[in-house]
């Protein structure tokens, strides 16, 4: 093939891509130089707003492969036969740190899935992490700020990070899951995914169930104490990234088995843990774990700007068969992501290719029209009303997911409190499962990080909340901050 001519933005052949053109030899340029003022010109708009969480992250393409029937508890389209095969995308990411961050750090993961599925795409945007630091939406915006880059400082402060906590007793379950030893995966491949909230199922029947989703690597879970993830962080800040496509690159190509717990609707109400609360589990004894299909990673992206810096995950694209649960955080994040995206990306984010709708047969069909970067015209005889008599899309009548029940006043409720629900207990649980020797780690991290908290109450206020949630756990913690600030 002969080679390609090089051409400015409007194809027309370009004579020199090394010398602009200048009046004389020595002389000023001329604005003229149609390829010059391109090339600075789209130079200065490469960068789009990073994501305001989630900054740093990584991408891959694969296939979601259905290995278990459980057509008893959905009716998916893309979950109904046992050997069938969807396209996934999937990013992973660090939450706090801004792009220029480094990933191997004391952070969540980011594990969100997009399912290219015939109904539409699924978008299961989730965690490392089973549970969360708070349950209600409200708080994330202070959240996200107390655990980012201060305003002044315009670095991460333990006095915010901690001051946060302090004020948030409801966080003690994650913070104790976060300051252990899975608080630094290895590598993206080497950890769990979580969709951490509660959703729902419904059947062909009709019949809701809720179900917790739990991806568990097949690479086995590997992480780094905080002394390796140091060293790590400054030899290479994309290790995450530099691991998972030289992994794939190699053909050794990662994957995950997911597993369902599911709870039929009707035991919701009367759990003893509340449900639809984020910093809660429900305990494996009392919804074990069912396998659904195995998760596979084995294309990594052309172009990581257009694939994984555009890729717009939103919690709120379900497809018939799946739907929300009352989970307030849940509910605020149906909003909060595809606002994100219509700001970061613009409103017609979902033209691009990666998240187009590609396996629905003939793509998205609505009458939604125009906006900035409309590149679909629909053709000439398609109306931008609806109803309308010349066939357009129509409506099916066919709700996707079971509907919920509601009750009560509105008003600002605190979350439902269930006979075992309160902020600590499931925090003492996942201490005292640890080995001496997990615990020892995680005593010594949390007493690296809140032994620099300036403020003594700040300090009090966390100490009380693993106290509370087991009395050995608080006393250790208190005396290595005691012995750290005592240096
Ligand atoms: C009310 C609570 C939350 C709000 C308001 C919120 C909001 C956001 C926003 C605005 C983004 C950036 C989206 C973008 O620009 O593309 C984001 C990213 C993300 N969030 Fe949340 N978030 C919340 C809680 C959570 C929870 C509980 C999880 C996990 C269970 C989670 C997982 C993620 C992930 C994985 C991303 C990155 C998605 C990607 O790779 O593009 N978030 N979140």
């Amino acid at each position: 093939m002969s080679q390609r001519v090089l051409t400015t933005e409007s194809g027309a052949p370009v004579a020199d891509n090394q010398n602009s053109a200048t009046a004389g030899v020595g002389g000023p340029l001329l604005l003229q130089d149609q390829h010059l003022l391109e090339k600075l010109a789209r130079f200065n708009r490469e960068r789009i707003p990073e994501r305001v969480v989630h900054a740093r992250g990584s991408g891959a393409y694969g296939h979601f492969e259905v290995t278990d029937d459980v057509t008893d508890y959905t009716h998916a389209d893309f979950l109904n036969t046992v050997g069938k095969r969807t396209e996934v995308f999937v990013r992973f990411s660090t939450v706090a740190d801004n792009l220029g961050g480094a990933d191997a750090v004391r952070d969540p993961r980011g594990f969100a899935v997009k399912f290219y599925t015939q109904e539409g795409n699924y978008d299961l945007v989730g965690n490392n992490t089973p549970v969360f630091f708070i349950k209600d939406p409200i708080k994330f915006p202070d959240f996200i700020h107390s655990q980012k880059r201060d305003p002044f400082t315009g670095k991460q402060e333990p006095d915010n990070v901690w001051d946060f906590w302090a004020h948030s007793p409801e966080a003690t379950h994650q913070v104790t899951w976060l300051m252990g030893d899975r608080g630094i995966p290895a590598s993206y491949r080497h950890m769990n995914g979580y969709g951490s909230h509660t959703y729902q199922w419904t059947n062909s029947r009709g019949e809701a169930y809720f179900v917790k989703y739990h991806f568990k690597t097949n690479q086995g879970i590997r992480c780094l104490s905080t002394e390796q993830a140091q060293e790590i962080a400054g030899k290479d800040p994309n290790s995450h990234q530099t691991d998972l496509l030289q992994a794939i690159e190699r053909g050794v190509h990662p994957s995950w088995t997911l597993y369902v717990q599911l709870m039929p609707a009707a035991e919701a109400a009367d759990y003893r843990f509340n449900p639809f609360d984020l910093t809660k589990v429900w305990p494996h004894k009392d919804y074990p774990l069912k396998r659904v299909g195995r998760l596979v990673l084995d294309r990594n992206p052309d172009n990581v700007f257009a694939e994984v810096e555009q890729a717009a995950f939103s919690p709120n694209n379900f497809v018939p068969g799946i739907g929300p649960s009352p989970d307030k955080m849940l509910q605020g994040r149906l909003f909060a992501y595809a606002d994100a995206h219509r700001y970061r990306l613009g409103v017609n984010h979902t033209q691009l290719a990666v998240n187009a709708p590609k396996a629905v047969p003939g793509g998205a069909a609505n009458y939604g029209r125009d906006g900035l970067m409309a590149s679909n015209s629909q053709g000439r005889y398609a109306k931008n009303y609806e109803p309308n008599s010349y066939d357009g899309p129509v409506e099916t009548g066919r709700p996707l997911s079971a509907p919920l029940p509601v009750s009560g006043h509105t008003g600002t409720h605190a979350a439902p409190q269930h006979t075992k629900d309160d902020d600590f207990f499931q925090a003492g649980e996942l201490y005292r499962l640890m080995t001496e020797e997990e615990k020892r780690r995680l005593i010594a991290n949390i007493a690296g990080g809140l032994s620099q908290v300036s403020r003594d109450d700040v300090i009090e206020k966390n100490l009380a909340h693993f106290h509370a949630a087991d009395t050995e756990y608080g006393k250790r913690v208190e005396e290595a901050v005691r012995a750290l600030r005592e240096d």
